[in-house]
């Protein structure tokens, strides 16, 4: 019989790619999400579509914050905590309560009901917004934590969640500190989304700053990669965190640029001030999680764009 895996936040980005992943590696997989309305919920149906239908697969529409959690982890021996509000700039002012709620409180209902369960492996989808502006780069898992957005505050909570439940009541958590992550699906608020659209269009890009920042972008399916790495590894005794970048890294610039060469049209740039809560720049020390896992990332930074410039325009064309 194959091995059961919840998967939460599946209608989502990056859980939908992992979801697929699994099903083809003959897992069965229990998928829960209750559409948040962080983008639409047409984006994310179609997110599922591969993956409704398919045998092995479960579905159930339930808000972590309120559901009675047990019946979903019936038979499930691993657990991938993807589910949760992403977005940094959105993480200010009257909006915060939902990343309480999604980042923070969902996952200690999930940990809650885990306790004492059979599940072997608890791999929570942590972020690299935990390290706010980084003194030393590439920054590395035993970096300070010192988020600078409410975002990143309430990932880094929910980190600590995992590991007192591991401590305390032998929840076998870990935590993978994923670095922007794009390809097929990205969410319609992310930066890559919000370039090949507007160049698309033939708009104006709006840049916060001056372009110059860097980020260490991982393609989704490197992404997926180091889940199914955890999933597979022996023994795994201690909490571990491990960062999951994908060694490509780019100022916004410099992602303009290749977008306008692979899309082959010129985009004229506005730039305007700054962003509160975006860090200056982000990169990734993987050598943790290559030690460990046998993680290594494989694709490129132009092959990804191309990836994700192809699933866009396919999609633009059926509108
Ligand atoms: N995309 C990135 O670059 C990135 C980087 C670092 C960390 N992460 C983390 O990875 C995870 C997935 O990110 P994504 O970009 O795929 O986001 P996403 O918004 O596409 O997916 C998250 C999904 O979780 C669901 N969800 C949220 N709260 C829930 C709740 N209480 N109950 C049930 N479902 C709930 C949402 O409806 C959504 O479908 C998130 O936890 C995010 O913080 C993402």
């Amino acid at each position: 019989m194959s091995e059961r895996c919840l998967v939460t936040g599946v209608a989502g980005f990056i859980a939908s790619h992992l979801a697929e992943k699994l099903l083809q590696e003959n897992y069965e997989v229990v998928g829960v999400d209750y559409f948040s309305d962080h983008y639409a919920r047409e984006v994310k149906e179609g997110n599922l579509q591969e993956l409704r239908g398919q045998p092995r697969f479960h579905f159930a529409e339930i808000n972590l914050c309120s559901a009675e959690l047990q019946p979903y982890l019936d038979g499930v021996s691993c657990v991938f905590h993807q589910a949760g509000q992403p977005g940094v700039r959105t993480s200010w002012g009257e909006d915060f309560h939902i990343y309480l709620k999604d980042n923070v409180l969902a996952t200690q209902r999930l940990l809650e009901a885990c306790k004492g369960s059979a599940v072997r492996r608890f791999v929570y989808a942590s972020s690299s917004s935990i390290y706010g502006d980084a003194l030393d780069l590439p920054v590395k898992e035993s970096s300070p934590a010192r988020p600078i957005s409410p975002y990143g505050v309430t990932k880094l909570a929910a980190e600590h969640l995992c590991y007192l439940y591991r401590t305390n009541f032998g929840v076998p958590t870990v935590a993978l500190r994923y670095f922007t992550v794009y390809g097929p699906r990205q969410r319609p608020d992310m930066a890559f989304y919000r370039f090949i659209t507007t160049i698309h269009q033939e708009q104006p890009i709006t840049i916060y700053g001056d372009g110059e920042q860097t980020r260490d972008f991982t393609f989704v399916a490197d992404a997926v990669e180091a889940n199914m790495l955890v999933l597979q590894a022996k023994a795994l005794q201690d909490w571990h965190v491990w960062n999951i970048g994908g060694g490509s890294r780019a100022s916004v610039n410099q992602i303009i640029t290749l977008l306008e060469r692979i899309m082959e049209r010129r985009t004229v740039l506005n730039y305007t001030p700054p962003q509160h809560g975006d860090v200056r720049h982000t990169w990734a020390d993987t050598s943790a999680a290559r030690r460990d896992l046998g993680f290594a990332p494989r694709t490129s930074l132009e092959e990804g764009l191309q990836a994700q410039v192809s699933w866009q325009m396919t999609k633009a064309s059926k509108r």
